[in-house]
């Protein structure tokens, strides 16, 4: 058996523990393992590594990817699924792992349906994947926002400032409402639930009326004033998969609130640093967890099928259930966050 093994997408902390486990747990079955570079592109133009013991040591604590990532989709490419599958073919990869969110998920379930043996292991750090309670990258992301918010209070309480914090999360709110609930901001703003500008701006005055003089805000970059038809949006161009980029919300609504309110503001767009550094211990064993149980999967012939936690048990679900919708933050828990701001 040789595995082939590529990271695609948006990277993410805990990739590394997850290509560890995968290549450790392949050797204990004496299957082979090679690295495929740059996501899907090193499937178009055939770009690969062979991986061991040696090529693993010492990557579980590193954030990113040793295998490099890109968002090239096979599927808008000429000839594109029939080139990918060619070159497994040549290259002698006898099954796949591709791990990734819902777009390189998509692409995996396609070659599955082309006959392809592929299993799946989900990861981002917007957690948005349906079909696992968590994905690898979340853990380390939260934390890395509720560690900035709480940067951000000491700054925005000397100078009596109301700071809007524009987090990741294109279509789902898991990074603002949970780095924001843990960080105690003051009010949390999530794609899943348009908002109201006038509701924000009377919660800040009410809150400054009680002496609280300062203010953080977390908004995810897909939120939505009530009052706007449109995202916020960086840059129309789409990418390969058709996504444009999103950003501006925080500028925004700083701009707005501080006209309404006559409160000071500033904005901060945490961005990439998200997606940056060392993973958390959560992070690395969830990785970990799911990458030897990928290789299960392919000893197990369970192909067209994910990897996923659910309820702390590492289960498969089918790809085509996971893919091509958002798992969203539920009611309840948002509802417990708002508790802190809509009263
Ligand atoms: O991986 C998902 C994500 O982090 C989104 O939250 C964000 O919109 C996007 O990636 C940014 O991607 P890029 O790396 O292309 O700037």
């Amino acid at each position: 058996m040789r595995i082939g093994l590529l990271t695609g997408g948006g990277d993410c902390p805990g990739l590394n523990a997850i290509i560890r486990a995968v290549v450790e747990k392949s050797i204990s079955y004496g299957y082979e393992v090679v690295g495929v570079k740059q996501g899907w592109e090193g499937l178009l133009e055939p770009n690969i590594i062979e991986m061991n013991s040696d090529t693993v040591i010492g990557i579980i604590q590193e954030g990113g990817t040793i295998l490099k990532t890109s968002r090239t989709n096979p599927l808008k490419e000429k000839n594109g699924v029939k080139t990918v599958l060619e070159n497994l073919d040549n290259l002698g990869i006898d099954a796949l792992i591709a791990i990734g969110g819902d777009d390189t998920l998509g692409v995996a379930y396609e070659l599955y349906k082309k006959g392809c043996r592929v299993v799946g292991v989900p990861k981002t750090v917007d957690n948005d994947i349906c079909g696992t309670d968590f994905t690898p990258g979340f853990d380390t992301a939260i934390n890395t926002v509720m560690d900035s918010l709480e940067k951000l209070y000491t700054t925005a309480r000397s100078h009596n400032r109301t700071i809007i914090v524009e987090v990741m999360g294109r279509h789902a709110g898991w990074i603002a409402t949970i780095g924001g609930m843990a960080a105690g901001a003051d009010y949390i703003l999530i794609p899943e639930e348009p908002f109201s500008i006038k509701n924000i701006c009377s919660h800040l005055k009410k809150r400054y009326s009680q002496g609280k003089e300062f203010s953080i805000i977390a908004v995810a970059e897909g939120a939505k004033p009530k009052e706007k038809e449109h995202l916020m949006i960086l840059d129309k161009q789409k990418d390969a998969f058709g996504h444009v980029r999103l950003g501006g919300i925080a500028d925004y609504l700083s701009k707005v609130i501080e006209k309404i309110t006559g409160i000071e503001c500033r904005h901060v767009v945490l961005g990439h640093v998200q997606r940056g550094g060392s993973p958390s211990a959560f992070d690395r064993v969830l990785g970990t967890r799911l990458g030897v149980y990928a290789v299960d999967m392919i000893k197990r012939k369970k192909f067209g099928r994910m990897a996923a936690i659910q309820r702390n048990k590492i289960v498969s679900v089918s790809l085509k259930e996971a893919i091509g919708k958002s798992n969203k933050v539920d009611d309840e828990l948002y509802n417990i966050a708002k508790l802190f701001f809509e009263k």
